[in-house]
């Protein structure tokens, strides 16, 4: 029942993207990460789609929000954008590791968190 008005997509990126994007649309965006593009097959995705992916965010009218890895090169490609640093915690396995991650967005969220709390204390 949950799931009763979710669509689920097998499409790249690009073909989803296009699919869904509009004014009324929020994306999140969770690509693999940096220098971990081989971890989900040969061939999937590459370090120049990266690239292709800031472009194509470039051109939406959806919000969008991207998490990924703090490394310079990331900062680099998506600099066009508004970068946030957070800290999470990896959970795979036995360890509890906290890392440094970015949130990549073309809104300001932090204003956003805010009008959701003054709608909270009414
Ligand atoms: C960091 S993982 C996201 C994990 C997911 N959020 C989860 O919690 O399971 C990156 C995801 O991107 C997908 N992916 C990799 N290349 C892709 C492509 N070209 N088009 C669409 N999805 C892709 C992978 O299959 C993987 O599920």
């Amino acid at each position: 029942m949950r799931l009763a008005r979710t669509n689920i997509e097998n499409l790249p990126y690009f073909a989803c993207m296009a699919k869904y994007d509009g004014a009324d649309t929020f994306m999140y965006l969770d690509p693999p990460y940096f220098d971990c593009e081989g971890d989900y097959g040969a061939g999937i995705f590459s370090k120049e789609d990266f690239v292709r992916l800031r472009d194509i965010m470039s051109g939406l009218k959806a919000k969008f929000m991207m998490s990924i890895n703090d490394v310079p090169q990331i900062r680099e490609i998506f600099g066009c954008f508004r970068i946030e640093e957070v800290t999470t915690t990896y959970s795979v396995g036995d360890t509890q590791k906290a890392v440094p991650e970015l949130l990549i967005t073309n809104y300001d969220p932090v204003e956003k968190v805010a009008s959701w709390a003054d709608y909270l204390d009414e």
